[in-house]
């Protein structure tokens, strides 16, 4: 039987790692559990004798593969693999996939409570502003991007979806607007929700021009990742905007410097919480264990991102 080991500093809910350790067998498919683990060696020493792997933001790359002579999969239980060096493993024949969509709707939930806590001026009492009848450009029309998009239509808000991948006319309703560029995205609406991955073109993508051209009122939700917002130009734009707002799970790396100088303009969650539900975290858990037991069992890889 392959065994797979679940690797997590920040552990999946004790139901789905039970889920996990109950399952495994009928899927012909053994689980060990390395969680909240403190140093790289306890994970290198688990990795020897393990045929896949499970992971949510732990940082694979190089040292962790080659410390897995076995290992076939790499499944990061959530969205994002900015994690996990694809492209080392890809040379080495071991297939990566997440499980899109599984932690989509609490990312979703998220940013509306981000939103609202920022127009209400984080419930200080302070008078803020309605989002009906508001615009919302969002930038990365995925699975989180298209579930906010519907929310915020409930909201009464106007939409605008802008994605590379996305074509005119293909937004999936007729109520949001598809936006060619991001110079017109930000332009165009007074609030942004960023769900775009961190690669090598969206890193640092997101800076002062383009939060300097927003209209009035403006607020950036980032609920995807820190590094594609450039901080030196966000701490800029800030200094020079006193009504532009960013809020944040995951804070940027000048957080301290930015709640000193810019308190009411700026929020980031106390950690990465966007997929911290009972719901996300189980579905997302079950998700990679069985795409896992599919890949070593049968060979079949959904959702493989390192083709
Ligand atoms: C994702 O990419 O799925 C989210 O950022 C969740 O990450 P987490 O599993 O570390 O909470």
């Amino acid at each position: 039987m392959k065994k797979i080991l679940v690797a997590t500093e920040k552990p999946f809910s004790k139901e789905t790692t039970n889920y996990m350790l109950e399952t495994a067998k009928s899927l012909n498919v053994e689980v060990v559990l390395l969680e909240k683990y403190s140093s790289k060696e306890e994970l290198y020493d688990a990795l020897k004798d393990v045929e896949g792997l499970i992971v949510r933001s732990d940082k694979i790359g190089a040292q962790e593969m080659d410390k897995a002579p076995k290992l076939e999969v790499i499944v990061r239980g959530g969205a994002g693999y900015d994690n996990i060096d694809c492209e080392y493993a890809k040379q080495k024949g071991i297939v990566v996939m997440n499980t899109p969509g599984q932690n989509a709707n609490a990312v979703a939930e998220l940013t509306f409570g981000l939103l609202l806590m920022m127009t209400r001026k984080k419930y200080s009492g302070n008078q803020g502003f309605e989002i009906s009848g508001k615009s919302l450009g969002i930038l990365g029309f995925g699975n989180i991007g298209r579930r906010i998009a519907n929310y915020a239509l409930g909201f009464n808000m106007e939409v605008a979806a802008c994605d590379i991948f996305l074509k005119p006319g293909e937004t999936g309703n007729d109520k949001v607007a598809y936006c060619a560029t991001v110079k017109e995205l930000f332009a165009n609406n007074q609030v942004i929700s960023l769900n775009i991955p961190a690669t090598k073109d969206t890193i640092n993508s997101i800076g002062y021009d383009l939060l300097m051209s927003m209209p009035k009122n403006a607020v950036v939700i980032n609920t995807a990742r820190k590094e594609v917002i450039h901080e030196e130009e966000l701490a800029k734009a800030l200094s020079e905007r006193t009504d532009l707002h960013y809020v944040a799970d995951i804070a940027p790396s000048n957080a301290q410097e930015l709640l000193e100088e810019y308190g009411k303009q700026v929020f980031f969650t106390a950690k990465k919480l966007g997929a911290q539900t009972e719901e996300a975290n189980f579905n997302a858990g079950k998700a990679a264990l069985n795409q896992s037991a599919k890949y070593l069992n049968e060979k079949v890889a959904d959702f493989q991102v390192n083709k």
